[in-house]
């Protein structure tokens, strides 16, 4: 179906009508995934639909870098369109994007690439695996991330579950490496932290004992964010009044590079599954 400004989008629904998954192709970006009607993802009133620029809310794909660097922040994955792949209704619901270099890519990042998003929806789960092929003659990395935007009552009544005693970096306090000594995360002004490894062996994280968010291996950090009330305020795409109603737990590979040898492929997922209505 057609969503804002035009942007081509597909929606999933579960056989049973329990839950459903809508994305665009601009971005292979998710922007809803409900269960049993409850959205669980958060797309800012304020987003901005326009080729070229990042949506904000639901989940981007950063992809092939984190952050700033010399690359666009978070890289070009989720500012591309991407290509419908194969599809699958039968009994768990699921499809598959993919992106290639092109000119523009080349220009900026000089590697041929095949990326493969595959999306899977069950009853109460939502999965989602990024696949890098290494098309080029020779070695090259990058940082991945799902840059999950979750919707929450109240930012500060906020609770984070699962990264107890993990080391991370404050990117608010200077970039200086803490650990963690809550066995719950609460938020009380701007965060923003990458947790080194927080989601190793399948370690599960939760949002208010209701989301539970677990990566796969090969994604083994978490980023928590929410920007608080100025920077929120001073973006012309979250909105002060926004802030208190989202947070980002993203799950990725990001403390440092993946090196990917030429013909090598590298895969990467996130599992989201809801645990009580
Ligand atoms: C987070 C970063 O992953 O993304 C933050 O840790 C950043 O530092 C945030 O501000 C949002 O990035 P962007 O490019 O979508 O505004």
């Amino acid at each position: 179906f057609e969503y804002k400004n035009g942007f081509p989008a597909i929606r999933l629904t579960h056989p049973n009508g329990s839950a459903s998954v809508e994305f665009l192709l601009y971005g292979a970006h998710v922007l809803s995934w409900t269960v049993n009607d409850h959205e669980l993802l958060f797309v800012s009133d304020q987003a901005i639909f326009e080729q070229g620029k990042a949506i904000r809310g639901g989940i981007p794909i950063v992809w092939p870098q984190f952050g700033p660097g010399p690359l666009p922040q978070h890289g070009f994955a989720r500012v591309k369109p991407w290509r419908i792949g194969k599809t699958n209704t039968t009994d768990n619901v699921s499809i598959e994007l993919h992106l290639s270099h092109d000119d523009d890519t080349l220009k900026i990042w000089p590697h041929k690439f095949n990326l493969t998003l595959h999306i899977r929806l069950t009853e109460k789960s939502f999965y989602q695996e990024l696949i890098v092929d290494n098309r080029d003659d020779q070695t090259f990395e990058f940082t991945a991330l799902f840059h999950t935007y979750f919707t929450v009552d109240d930012i500060k009544t906020t609770k984070i579950s699962g990264l107890n005693n993990v080391t991370y970096l404050d990117k608010v306090d200077g970039g200086k490496t803490k650990t963690e000594t809550n066995k719950i995360i609460e938020f009380t002004g701007e965060t923003d932290r990458v947790y080194k490894d927080g989601g190793k062996n399948n370690n599960s994280i939760s949002i208010n004992d209701r989301i539970q968010v677990i990566g796969s291996n090969t994604m083994p950090d978490v980023v928590v964010w929410n920007p608080w009330q100025e920077k929120a305020k001073a973006a012309v795409d979250i909105g002060e009044h926004n802030y208190p109603k989202y947070v980002c737990v993203e799950v990725g590979h990001v403390s440092n590079p993946v090196q990917l040898d030429k013909d090598q492929t590298w895969k990467g997922s996130q599992e989201l599954t809801l645990l009580t209505s």
